[in-house]
């Protein structure tokens, strides 16, 4: 799927659309435009304050040099404003901070909400391609990038920028054009090189971050195969695999450096020149007379108060464009379609006892394999309907499309004659159960992996689903009972007790349609025939389809459906599939044999 490789949500650099992405977050902005508007007063507050700094002054050095016996009156109150003003200037600064604060941190918030529940809305393909662990890094960066953006793209630029042209105002009224042309001048050039540099430090910044994520993924995806690492005893082969990342990592990041350490001394370089000009040219009018050795302080001021946020928006500039980088990528994540969606008018799903039906049913999960040919079969309320066939023959794929993790690719699926694409997701899927094949668990609580099945329900039914589920003996034993931590993906608990969990919370969320994924196969003889009496109990009220490997399991079942290689070849009762001779009676002839060799073996 080559729309998830990372680089494809990358734009290329000079295309340039990443500024839009700006635009993107004002609408998060909204919901603060009181705060917004008081951060904005604050600003201008503190830049007003910055800027009269160098003009008190320089009435200071003036007053001292053409009257320095007049001591104490009037450059007492002069100081004092001076002092007021440096004070003002950080001070409304903070406060402005401190308003804006609130307003990134929820923008964050939300962003991160949306791209959660976005991610749960994709497709199931969608997450098998992509790596967890990259994932988590890009949502973690992106949503760095906005706090970043916000803060120092409304509250750094801007501010610089008004400063600059308060201060070329002042210099303007004050002194002659050259000054005034000598600072734009120098601040053009000094912005054009910073953005021109950038940019081609951009590849340099996205190799990075590509290589960060590569070895992240490597090192999550070795570590959750801690066991299989074990088995084969391949540690070394794995550090060295994760190390020729990190070797790939470094040298992005050297290239990195380097190219910052350029990007850098340039810089200095524009601003040395540019003072340098100046004060020769204020020197020189101060020997001819026509400038006063105030103007020439506060000239210098000026320069040190403008270069100095000027130098801050060299990094910012490059800092908002790593930014924009991760927010696009970020954004990225949510321009991903979800392949399955709701119809515009589709329905909810009403139903008590559904009657589900495939019909001619074409599906493959990719164009150019297809899996499932022509299935049809209907189960009817309340019965059970069991599909039996070859590891890879299309049996859990059934499941899945039933539940609609993807789209039939021709044919349909209905439920009480609707088809399930006229459907809301959220009440087809309330109205089925499953029983995977491979159960995964969350890594907390025995209970809390039960309750999931209903959120809020009772301990009482909790217990109970577990009574069904043939636990209770189990969680006796252990001595956290229910409070049993199961550990990461359920690994703590054996396989038998994991899929005896998933049967529990399958119970608990009691729907009209059940699903059974090889639900008993990891369970022995004597407690799958208990669990199985129990489920036959639930399931005699409801509509239900078995997948299931052990025909002895099944054998009870209204209908038997037979699938080879995403086909229907037989169906009908076990009997009278015995009766046809057909691959059915071939496949139970074979299990027979095996079982009773294992006997005779066992009784030996
Ligand atoms: N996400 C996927 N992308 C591509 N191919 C897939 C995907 N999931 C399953 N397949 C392929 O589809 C075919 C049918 O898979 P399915 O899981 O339905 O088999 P099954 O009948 O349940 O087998 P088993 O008895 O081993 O569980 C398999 O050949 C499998 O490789
Ligand atoms: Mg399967």
């Amino acid at each position: 799927m080559p729309a998830l490789r990372p680089s494809s949500f990358i734009s290329e650099p000079g295309v340039r659309p990443n500024w839009r992405v700006v635009l993107s977050l004002l609408p998060y902005l909204k919901e603060f435009r009181g705060r917004v508007m008081l951060a904005f007063a604050f600003l201008t507050i503190a830049k007003l304050a910055t800027v009269l700094v160098p003009l008190s002054l320089k009435y200071i050095v003036d007053y001292l040099d053409e009257t320095p016996e007049a001591l104490l009156t009037i450059p007492l109150a002069l100081l004092l404003g001076y002092g007021l003003l440096r004070f003002s200037s950080t001070f409304f600064g903070e406060l402005r901070d401190a308003v804006f604060a609130r307003v990134a941190e929820r923008a964050m918030r939300r962003v991160s909400l949306r791209v959660f529940e976005h991610l749960h809305r994709l497709d199931l393909n969608f997450h098998l391609s992509r790596r967890t662990g990259g994932l988590a890094r890009d949502i973690e960066r992106g949503t760095n990038g906005i706090s970043f953006l916000l803060r120092f793209m409304v509250f750094n630029i801007l501010p610089t920028l008004l400063e600059i042209g308060m201060v070329a105002v002042v210099l303007f009224i004050a002194f002659s054009p050259g000054f005034v042309l000598t600072v734009i001048g120098a601040v053009v050039v000094y912005i054009a090189f910073s953005v021109w540099v950038t940019e081609w430090r951009t590849r340099f910044v996205r190799e990075a971050n590509t290589m960060d994520n590569r070895s992240n993924t490597r090192a999550v995806d070795s570590l959750l195969n801690f066991e299989t690492v074990k088995y084969f005893g391949n540690e070394g082969f794995e550090a060295e695999r994760y190390d020729r990342d990190l070797e790939a990592w470094e040298a992005a990041r050297m290239k990195n450096r380097l190219s910052l350490a350029a990007l850098n001394s340039g810089q200095a370089f524009i601003i040395a020149a540019a003072v340098t000009v100046l004060m020769i040219m204020a020197a020189s009018q101060v020997v001819s007379g026509d400038m006063s050795l105030g103007d020439l302080v506060m000239i210098n001021a000026y320069m040190i108060q403008l270069f100095m946020p000027l130098n801050f928006l060299g990094f910012v500039y490059r800092e908002i464009r790593e930014a924009l980088i991760n927010i696009e990528r970020m954004f990225g994540l949510l321009e991903q379609p979800a392949r399955v969606e709701d119809a515009p008018h589709a329905r909810e799903l009403r139903c008590h006892w559904p009657r589900v039906e495939f019909d001619n049913v074409d599906f493959g999960y990719k164009p150019d394999r297809q899996i499932l040919h022509g299935v049809s079969f209907t189960i009817e309320p309340g019965e059970k309907v069991a599909v039996v066939g070859a590891s890879g023959a299309g049996k859990s794929t059934l499941a899945r499309l039933l539940f609609r993790f993807y789209d039939v690719t021709g044919g349909r699926i209905l439920i009480d004659g609707q088809d399930i694409r006229d459907l809301t997701q959220q009440s087809l899927r309330a109205a089925i159960g499953v029983v995977p094949q491979d159960t995964v668990l969350f890594n907390d609580s025995i209970h809390y992996n039960i309750a999931y099945g209903r959120p809020g329900a009772s301990n009482d039914e909790v217990r109970e689903a577990a009574r069904l589920a043939q636990l209770s003996d189990f969680i006796h034993r252990l001595p956290d009972g229910f409070e049993t931590v199961v550990g990461e993906r359920g690994l703590k608990v054996s396989g038998g007790e994991k899929q005896r969990i998933a049967i529990a919370r399958m119970l608990l969320k009691d729907p009209p349609i059940l699903i059974f994924d090889e639900a008993t196969s990891s369970l022995d003889s004597a407690s799958e025939q208990a669990i199985l009496e129990a489920l036959n109990a639930v399931a005699a009220r409801r509509t239900t389809l078995v997948i299931a490997h052990r025909l002895s399991t099944i054998m009870d079942a209204d209908r038997i459906v037979v699938l080879d290689h995403g086909r229907v070849v037989e169906s009908g009762r076990h009997t009278a599939l015995l009766a046809a001779d057909g691959s059915y009676a071939a496949l139970w002839q074979r299990q027979q044999q095996s079982s009773s060799a294992d006997r005779d073996g066992a009784s030996e």
